[in-house]
């Protein structure tokens, strides 16, 4: 899928299952450390607190996500402006075997540079389609209660079903955060069938 923006052109893709083609070929894995770097440094509430680094970043993709993404268990979208990652998000496949309709949503990260141009919700709608052929039907997540990503998930279809009070600390653990857990039901969303599009790898 390729979009316009005020940014320029973005390209949503799946990045490739090859994880050592990944962390060497052509700097991906570089780039979304550094996008994830950007993000807990902008005060992102993804697991992570500061003190946090670069290298930190990069030891969560190559230790914690293609490992998955090898495996066929994990798909990694991104999201390019020419050649630089500048969103992603994951949908983890790895569920119990009683739960072989369901997914769970990870990591969804926009560049602080480019955020309110559409790109986590092209991406969002790239994830129901990547679900829909993996034959997952419910999505679920969670996210830092009354942010901008909850009410992004709510425009896109998901439902709220509670806040869980003082979950996780905040990006400089000044403060314990509400989480708020979320679900989206594909057998009764229209959602993402009206904004179906073709990936690319
Ligand atoms: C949340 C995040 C992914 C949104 O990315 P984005 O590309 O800016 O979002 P979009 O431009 O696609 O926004 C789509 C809609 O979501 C809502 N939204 C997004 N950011 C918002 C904000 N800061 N305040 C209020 N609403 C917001 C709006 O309804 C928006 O539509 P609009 O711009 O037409 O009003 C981005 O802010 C981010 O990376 N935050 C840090 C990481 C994070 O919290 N991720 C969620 C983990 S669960």
């Amino acid at each position: 899928m390729a979009f316009a923006s005020e940014a320029g052109v973005i390209r949503i893709e799946t990045l490739k299952s090859d994880a050592s083609r990944a962390n060497d070929g052509n700097g991906d894995i570089e780039m979304l450390a550094a996008l994830l770097h950007a993000c807990v440094r902008a005060g992102a509430s993804v697991s992570f607190v500061l003190p946090f680094s670069h290298e930190d970043a990069k030891a969560f993709w190559i230790d914690q996500v293609l490992p998955g993404v090898a495996a066929g268990t994990r798909s990694l979208l991104i999201a390019r402006l020419s050649n630089r990652i500048i969103g992603t998000v994951q949908l983890d496949l790895a569920t119990p075997p009683n739960q072989p309709h369901r997914a769970e949503v990870r990591k969804l990260l926009v560049h602080p540079d480019v955020r309110r141009r559409g790109i986590a919700k092209a991406l969002m709608i790239a994830v129901d389609q990547v679900a829909r052929t993996a034959r997952r039907t419910l999505l679920t997540l969670d996210t830092v209660t009354g942010g901008p990503a909850e009410r992004l998930y709510q425009s896109l279809g998901y439902f709220s079903l509670g806040s869980i009070p003082r979950y996780a600390l905040n990006f400089d653990s000044r403060v314990l955060e509400s989480t708020t857990v979320m679900y989206k039901d594909l057998t009764t969303s229209e959602q993402g069938k009206v904004h179906s599009f073709s990936l690319t790898e």
